[in-house]
This record gives C-alpha cells, structure tokens and sequence, in this order.
C-alpha cells in the first residue's frame, strides 16, 4: 500500500469505528499491533469447502502472510481493543519444550510469591499421560520472568526461567483445571481408570503443598471427568464442568452422569447442578461482579474421536440469579479457529478464552475486540494482576504485558500477606 491509501484507510477506519473517548487514535498503534481491517474479509477470491477449510485450518486475511500475523501479534479488530492492549503490549515464550504437552490449563496466578501454577496435558499421547501416569503440576516465578526480560527485549527467554515440578503430599491425578480457593488453589483431576475418580484438589501453592481432596463423588456416584473450576466472587461457591473428555481420551469409564456445571457449597457439603444440554462443556468464568457466567462448550473436538464442525464451539452466557442460579442462556460468541477452551475477564468485564489461534477478546456484548495471535492454539492462560498474563500452547508457555487488569481474585484478602 501507499502512504497515501494507508494515510486513507485511517481516516475511513477512524470515520467508520470511532474510537472512544479517552483510547489511542488509530495512528497511535504499538509496534507489536496490526489492526485486521474485517471489511477486507467480507468477499474473498476463493471459499474452499470443509473438507479443503474448516475449524482447525488457520485463517490468512487478504493480504497478510502467516508470518505478519504473527510479526506483530496483537491483532486489533475494533478499537476498544486500544486500551486493553495498552501504548506497549508484548509476547514473549519463557519456556518451550520439543514435543512434551506441559503447557495445558489451570493457570493460577498465587499473589503472595508471584508464582504461577499450570499442568501438564492429560491424556495426550506425546505426553504419555492419562492411564499409565498422571499429568504434573508446574510452576514459573514472574519476578525471574521480569529479569530475564529486563535483560534485553527478546521474543524468546526460553531457557532462561525455571519451570518447577510442583510436587503436592498428594497427587492431583490427571489435573486439567484451576483456581484460587480461600487463600489456597482448587484443581480438578480427571481421574485415572474406573478405580481413581475425578475429583477436586485443594493445594496449598507453598512448600511442601499439602494437597486434600474435597470433593469426588455425586452422591455416590463418579463424576465423568471434572475439566475447569471457578469461584462465583458473590457467593464465594465453587462452580465446575464435568465432562467425557477423560473418556474420549481413553483414560476413563463410559460416562455415568449427564455433562452439565455443578455448583459446590463446601460449607454446607451442597452438591448441586446449575446447568446442563452442552456437547461438551470446557472452559467457565465468572464477571468481575458475579452477575454472569460463561461457560465454553469445545463440543466441535471430541477428542480422539475426532472434530466435527456443525458441532459447538460456542460460549454461553447466563445470568447468576441472586440465589447462585444460572438462567437466561445466550449465546455469547461462536469461535472462528478451533474450540474455546478456557475462558476468563479482566476488570472491566471483557472475555478472554484460549482457542486454536491464539486468546479472543470479546466486550461483554460478545463483539470480538481483537486477538492476541499466537498462530497456534492455546487450551487456558490466566492474568497475574495489572498488565500481565500467561498463555499456555501446549509446548510453549507465553508472557504477555499489556493494558489490561485481570477481574479481581476475590477468594481471600492477600493484602496482608505481602
Ligand atoms: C491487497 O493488496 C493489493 C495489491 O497490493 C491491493 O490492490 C488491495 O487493495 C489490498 N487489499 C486490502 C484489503 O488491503
Ligand atoms: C478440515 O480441513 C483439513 C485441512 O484442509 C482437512 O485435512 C480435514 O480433512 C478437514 N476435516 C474435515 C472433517 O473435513
Ligand atoms: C500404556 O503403557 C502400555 C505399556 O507400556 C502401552 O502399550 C500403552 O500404549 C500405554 N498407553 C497410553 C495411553 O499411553
Ligand atoms: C526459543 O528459544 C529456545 C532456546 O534458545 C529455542 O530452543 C527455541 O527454538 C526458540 N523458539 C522460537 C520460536 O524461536
Ligand atoms: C520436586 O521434586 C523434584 C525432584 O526431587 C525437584 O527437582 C524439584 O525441585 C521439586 N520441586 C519443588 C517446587 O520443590
Ligand atoms: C456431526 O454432528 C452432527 C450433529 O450432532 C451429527 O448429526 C453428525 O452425524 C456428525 N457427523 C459425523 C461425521 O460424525
């Protein structure tokens, strides 16, 4: 493009979608941003069928290379996205590994040391996983993240920051979710075979983890595979998916039990079921205020029995009623590259969710605001407080700084424990 056209096609994009008060002028984009112009996407030269292009192949917009999305890889579709990515975001790898799924889910920022948790792929072959061993948890320190990155400004410190084995006093069998839980972390175990039952974690994310299971049964009866947990920030209560991955991974029984999201008072002992009639029910956060959930639905992969694409890969939304009900189910967004996997919201109520590209961010109407690209997927990724995130893709672990603040970790008062 000319200077002219490009001088032009501001002044249209400016014209045509506003930025809002107070965000950066389109001219003002950081150097590690591209906006992605969805005009230019509307008519293409060629739309090949599902067979030849579908769910899991990667879109290339008109004029971009797989290179250039990923060159500068914070991708503005609306400019909301401005200010969520802040005047100077950045995407760094702090660690990779040559084929090892160890970069999966359960990503859970701990205020107190800076750590951050995640866990190693359960079920997947490269991992070796599942029914023969159960998946690790590890954990990176974010101020030895903060060094290697202040010694120079690469893309890549991998080597450089130290991935720890988390050994807990009790094995989280097949770990797959998390969370912050009363000053400590929740993880859900898919469980192993017929005879371990998934179950809930409660992990103390300080030496030397002492680890107790809270949960792992329905009245008796095993849960299918428990995948992601989270704390409504009203009512304090867990809330949890259970689903047949762990089955369609080769690792558990035939299901017994519906997939749906329970609800868990661990005052009280209440079990209770607060939604239901997903595919296959993934990812679930809450709004800052507590007032919404989303709950993904990755019901396009069904694991080893492959992808079929008329199926979800859609997030809900619901409303949480007074009592911690979930009611008035919307669909929120439907995904254009692979499923969406875990889903979280900064402070401002703005969605995030880890799919076959990279991590969508959607306002809270479900308008897609941008990407941050990875050109790859990612299952989960959480914030770590003001302007810091970290995405897991499987074999590599990304650092992201940027705008925005993760929602609240409203569990516990960590403020006195700095
Ligand atoms: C893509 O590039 C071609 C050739 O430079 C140009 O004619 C066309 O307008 C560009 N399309 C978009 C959407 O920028
Ligand atoms: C989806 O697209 C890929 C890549 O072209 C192709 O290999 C695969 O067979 C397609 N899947 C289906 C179900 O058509
Ligand atoms: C489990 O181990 C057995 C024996 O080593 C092997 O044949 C099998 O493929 C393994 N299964 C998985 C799921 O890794
Ligand atoms: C990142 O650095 C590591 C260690 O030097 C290297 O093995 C890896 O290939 C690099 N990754 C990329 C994407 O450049
Ligand atoms: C867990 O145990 C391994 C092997 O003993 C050790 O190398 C590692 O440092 C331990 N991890 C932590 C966080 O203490
Ligand atoms: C894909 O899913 C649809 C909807 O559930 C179902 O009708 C269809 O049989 C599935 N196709 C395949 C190839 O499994």
């Amino acid at each position: 493009m000319t200077s002219i056209s490009v001088l032009l096609l501001g002044v249209l994009l400016r014209t045509y979608l506003q930025p809002s008060a107070g965000v950066l002028a389109w001219n003002d984009l950081p150097s590690q941003a591209q906006y992605i112009d969805l005009r230019a996407n509307n008519v293409l030269s060629s739309v090949p069928p599902s067979t030849v292009f579908n769910g899991t192949s990667l879109f290339i917009p008109p004029n971009s290379t797989r290179q250039s999305l990923i060159d500068r890889p914070f991708h503005v579709y609306h400019p909301d996205f401005l200010s969520i990515i802040g005047s100077n975001p950045s995407l760094t790898i702090i660690a990779q590994t040559s084929g090892n799924p160890l970069f999966h889910e359960a990503v859970v920022w701990y205020p107190p040391t800076d750590d951050v948790f995640f866990v190693q792929n359960a079920g997947a072959p490269a991992a070796g996983t599942g029914l023969n061993k159960s998946a690790i948890v590890q954990k990176v320190n974010l101020g030895q993240v903060g060094q290697a990155l202040a010694a120079g400004s690469s893309r890549n410190v991998s080597g450089q920051v130290t991935v720890q084995v988390v050994n807990t006093t009790k094995q989280v069998v097949n770990p797959n979710g998390g969370i912050n839980y009363k000053g400590q972390i929740v993880f859900t175990g898919e469980g192993q075979g017929p005879d371990v039952p998934s179950a809930l974690y409660q992990v103390n994310p300080v030496p030397p983890y002492e680890t107790k299971v809270i949960l792992n049964n329905y009245f008796g009866r095993q849960f299918s595979s428990l995948n992601d947990v989270a704390v409504n920030p009203r009512n304090k209560e867990l809330y949890f998916t259970d689903v047949t991955y762990g089955y369609l991974q080769n690792f558990r029984p035939p299901p017994g039990l519906p997939n749906q999201v329970y609800r868990f008072n661990e005052g009280t002992g209440a079990v209770g079921v607060v939604a239901d009639g997903f595919n296959l029910p993934n990812g679930l956060t809450f709004s800052p205020d507590g007032s919404r959930a989303y709950v993904a639905d990755t019901g396009a992969n069904a694991g080893f029995w492959g992808w079929n694409y008329t199926r979800p890969a859609t997030i809900y939304a619901y409303d949480v009623n007074s009592a911690g009900g979930f009611c008035n189910r919307q669909t929120f967004a439907y995904i254009d590259s692979g499923v969406p996997d875990g889903v979280h919201c900064d402070s401002a109520g703005n969605v995030y969710a880890g799919c076959g590209d990279g991590v969508h961010v959607w306002n809270p109407s479900g308008i897609l605001l941008g990407k941050i690209y990875l050109g790859e997927g990612s299952a989960n990724f959480q914030f770590a407080g003001k302007g810091r995130m970290v995405i897991c893709a499987e074999t590599r672990l990304y650092y992201v700084t940027l705008g925005a603040e993760g929602a609240a970790i409203t569990d516990y008062d960590y403020s006195n424990m700095y």
